[in-house]
């Protein structure tokens, strides 16, 4: 099962006498703002502490929108690792996550790693995102990975691939109801759990600004008044929503070319044509 990790330029790794093509990782510009425990929670459970430790999988849990993508993302780029993200969907296959067949030019198969598999190959850190859509089937072609064996079995390519000491993978989810159950056996591969809340007044702000840094502050202080009174009430507007509503006023404003009258009233159509009516009960 063994293998050497291959070199950065490699795009092929043969395993068992199989090639195997390799995936490409995801790079952003992301910084992690504010809440510095939920960070220092997912650093720990990926730690190593002894040559008999292995790192924890951990589960990051919130409202969408919230920064669990962020997060994680933040947290690989610390560790100075590639990070590789998996949409999971409601109908990702196990071979989807693992290994994929596909017909080359020659009529013969090639096989391909998927952002999974190449984390695991690589030493980079995996974040499988909003993982709770995927069904049984698929988490049941995880469970050796999620434990201490720490490997995976692709039917299809007839392999066993064993993940590098360097891999981490943690695992975003909805706290919403657009989910599979999780069996139990994967819930507890799945620890610790990490829940993200939506951030602060200033935090948000300081968010806001780090995604939108060319707008204008009256823009960012209406959005994240309106953001602040919504949180209070528990309503699912987050984040990302504030940066739509931020962003699309900055446009409209733009496009009105000087004629754009009273900024509030452009401010509060954003908030509608982003929301919906209801999020007006939210508007000073
Ligand atoms: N603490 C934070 N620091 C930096 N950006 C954040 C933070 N929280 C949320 N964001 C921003 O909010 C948006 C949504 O975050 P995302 O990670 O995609 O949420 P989720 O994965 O929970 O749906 C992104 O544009 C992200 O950059
Ligand atoms: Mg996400």
């Amino acid at each position: 099962m063994g293998h050497a990790l291959p070199s950065e330029h490699e795009r092929t790794i043969n395993i068992q006498g199989i090639e195997i093509a390799l995936g490409f990782p995801d790079e952003f510009a992301f910084q992690w703002i504010g809440q510095h425990d939920v960070l220092e929670q997912l650093l720990a459970a990926w730690l190593v502490i002894d040559e008999n430790d292995i790192p924890l999988n951990p589960r990051l849990i919130g409202k969408p929108g919230v920064g669990k993508t962020t997060l994680a993302y933040a947290a690989a780029q610390k560790l100075n690792k590639p990070v590789y993200i998996f949409q999971c969907t409601m109908d990702t296959r196990p071979e989807d996550l693992l290994i994929t067949p596909v017909i080359d030019k020659a009529g013969g198969i090639r096989y391909v790693a998927s952002a999974l598999v190449t984390a695991m190959i690589r030493g980079g850190v995996c974040i499988l995102d909003e993982a709770n859509r995927m069904s049984e089937k698929s988490w049941a072609s995880l469970a050796p990975l999620l434990d201490t064996r720490r490997y995976i079995e692709s039917i299809v390519a007839g392999l066993k691939v064993a993940a590098s000491p360097e891999f981490r993978i943690c695992v975003t989810m909805n706290d919403d109801a657009s989910t599979f159950e999780i069996p139990e056996y994967i819930h507890s591969r799945l620890q610790p759990q990490i829940y993200l809340d939506f951030p602060e007044a200033e935090e948000e702000k300081r968010i806001l600004r780090e995604n939108l840094p060319f707008l204008d502050m009256h823009i960012l202080d209406y959005v994240v008044n309106f953001l602040q009174r919504a949180h209070a009430k528990n309503e699912n507007y987050t984040v990302r929503d504030g940066i739509n509503i931020a962003r699309y006023a900055a446009k409209r404003i733009k496009s009105l070319n000087g004629n754009s009258g009273n900024i509030n009233n452009l401010l509060q159509q954003a908030i509608v044509m982003t929301l919906g009516d209801e999020a007006l009960a939210y508007v000073v």
